[in-house]
Formats: structure tokens, C-alpha cells, sequence
């Protein structure tokens, strides 16, 4: 929906997915690799340049309300409001990519629950996608890459990026130290369960941090299994071998748990899926919280399901959905 904020002349709305980490979080922070697929719960960013020295941002919450945020250009990137600090700090940084100082008006669009499945990555991207279009910036998905990346750091302060990635991608990626592969496509027997908000992803990455500086050559070790459970579950995702990836779910669960980021609704879910008759079922993402997945392919899929959702929240969204893209309204 284009709204009442923008006035004639062309509008470029770009759409983005969010996320479901599959296998190597947390590794993937410290140059291991990790797999990764998009998930169809798309967020959308329409731009419009304007002649005004300012930034008119309108979201959900700012709708809710009646007023939009306005960001003087002269202030841009400096100190980031919480409420739009992603797409502030995109907008900056693809503006001093285009060496334009113009005004945007920026209207975002979203699930109004994301359950942790990327929504911030989403935004940056289809924020950067459509201001960079606005600006007649080409920027090849390197170059997105990049200035999303960055952003997400200014706003977030840590981050592989893989989430990033995977908004630009979509489809199953493996993601390494800023490099993405697209994997083959191939329907994925899986189930998305949610546990609940988790506190923040930096808290846990900065759990795991220092748990490595107590202990550094004991999570090293870990980081490194993690980094071959990789390598065997891109195999068994090519082979579509559902055993040997529950069993590689399961492994990389008890991996997960030892980095200290399982919780007690978490687990539940993991075990419900499990004795439901899952091949595997592991946490996805940081941890402390949001979701989980069990490899479930026919004919578990309705009791897994089933337990999900009376253990937590059964989330039904297709997975592998396309990456970024953008249109325009003349
Ligand atoms: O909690 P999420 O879904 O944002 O995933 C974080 C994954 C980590 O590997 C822990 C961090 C990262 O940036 O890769």
C-alpha cells in the first residue's frame, strides 16, 4: 500500500524476507560458515526523493500515532532513534554512497509480528534496495551487501551479516565471512516453532563471547564442529537425506546448548517435536528465545506440527521464497 505521505512523481517499493538460520550460528560470527534460507514474511519499503532537507520516515508505529518521524538530512546517521535506527542508518549510508543530499520520504511495511525471523535485516535491505532505485544508484548485490551490512552495524553493533544475505538472496544460501552461495532449491521438511520474544541477539553474542574468552581453545573446538556439521548438512540437503540432517539438527542443538543460549521454552519445543516423531529439531538463530525448527517431512508433519503449536506457536510460513526486489509507480 503506497500512502497518502507521498505525492506525484515515481515511487519504488522494494520488498525483502526475513530469515530462518538453519545450521551455524554463532560460528558464522568468528569466519566459520553457517546455512541459511529466507522465509515468507516479506517487509516493504516505499521511496520517494524530495526537495525538503529532511527525511520523512513512516512506519507501523509512527502510523499508529498519526505522525511520521522527520530526520533533518544535516542530523541523518549522527544519533540513530531506536524506532527507525535501521532505516536511518541505510538511508545515510546509501546516500553518501550516491554522494546525494536530497530528501526522502521512506514509508515501511511489515508482519506486525516477526518472530525474530530477520525483520531488521528485511528492512535494511528493502529500504537500501529502494532508496538506491529512488536515487537511480545501480548497486549489484555485492555492494548491497556491503552498505547493509554496515548499516546493520551502526544500528545493532555486531553481526555476520547472514541475515542480510539472505534478504538480498533468498533461496537457501550458505554464508561465509561475508560471501554468499546459493544452494539448489529444494522444498525443505521443515517446522517453525516459536517459543517466544527473546531480551536481544547482541546479548547472546556477547554471552558466547565471553564464554570463548573464558575458555577459548574448548569453544574454538566447538566452532570448528560446528563449521563441519556445516559442511555435512549443505550434503544432506543436496542429497535430501531428512535423516542425516535431523540427525546433524540434533548434534548442532547439543552444541548450541553447551554455547549456554538454550532455554528451558526452547527446549520444550525441540523435545515436543522430537517425541512427535521429528527426524531432529534445533534452535534457530542466537537463541535465548524466538524459534526453533524440526526436520519433519511426511508422515510427521501434522503431529510435529501439532506439538509445536501446543508447546509454544506453530509458524506456518514457506521457506526459500525469492530475495529482494523492487518495482516502481511512475
Ligand atoms: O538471533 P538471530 O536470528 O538474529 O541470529 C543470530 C545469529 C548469530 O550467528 C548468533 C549472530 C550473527 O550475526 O550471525
Amino acid at each position: 500500500m503506497i500512502d497518502a505521505l507521498f505525492a506525484g512523481g515515481p515511487v519504488y517499493t522494494a520488498s525483502a524476507p526475513g530469515k530462518l538460520m538453519l545450521f551455524g550460528e554463532h560460528g558464522v560470527v568468528y569466519g566459520r560458515p553457517c546455512l541459511v534460507t529466507s522465509v515468507g514474511l516479506r517487509v516493504s519499503a516505499a521511496v520517494q526523493v524530495h526537495a525538503e532537507p529532511w527525511l520523512t520516515i513512516s512506519t507501523a508505529a509512527s502510523r499508529a500515532t498519526g505522525a511520521p518521524f522527520r530526520v533533518p538530512l544535516a542530523q541523518l546517521g549522527a544519533a540513530l532513534r531506536p524506532e527507525t535506527a535501521f532505516v536511518e542508518a541505510v538511508a545515510a549510508r546509501v546516500l553518501k554512497l550516491a554522494e546525494w543530499q536530497t530528501g526522502l520520504t521512506i514509508s515501511t511495511d511489515g508482519p506486525p509480528l516477526s518472530y525474530g525471523l530477520g525483520s531488521s535485516s528485511a528492512v535494511t535491505v528493502a529500504t537500501a534496495a529502494g532508496v538506491a532505485a529512488a536515487l537511480g544508484l545501480h548497486l549489484n548485490a555485492d555492494e548491497l551487501f556491503r552498505v547493509c551490512h554496515a548499516a546493520v552495524i551502526d544500528a545493532q553493533g555486531k553481526g555476520s551479516g547472514f541475515d542480510v544475505a539472505s534478504a538480498i538472496h533468498g533461496g537457501t544460501i550458505r554464508f561465509e565471512n561475508g560471501r554468499a552461495t546459493a544452494l539448489p532449491s529444494t522444498i525443505l521438511p521443515l517446522m517453525i516453532g516459536y517459543s517466544g520474544a527473546k531480551v536481544s541477539t547482541r546479548r547472546f553474542v556477547d554471552g558466547v563471547g565471553r564464554l570463548r574468552e573464558r575458555n577459548p581453545i574448548l569453544v574454538e573446538r566447538m566452532f570448528d564442529l560446528i563449521a563441519e556439521l556445516v559442511e555435512q548438512a549443505q550434503q544432506a540437503l543436496a542429497q535430501r537425506d531428512w535423516v542425516r540432517l535431523g540427525d546433524l539438527a540434533d548434534i548442532n542443538q547439543g552444541l548450541l546448548d553447551a554455547l549456554g543460549v538454550n532455554t528451558p521454552p526452547l527446549a520444550r519445543l525441540v523435545f515436543a517435536a522430537r517425541e512427535a516423531g521429528a527426524l531432529g529439531a534445533k534452535l534457530s538463530g542466537a537463541g535465548g528465545g524466538d524459534c526453533m525448527f524440526a526436520v519433519a517431512p511426511a508422515p510427521a508433519e501434522h503431529a510435529v506440527k501439532a506439538a509445536l503449536a501446543s508447546n509454544g506457536q506453530y509458524v506456518d510460513l514457506p521457506l526459500g521464497v525469492p530475495g529482494v526486489s523492487v518495482t516502481c509507480r511512475p
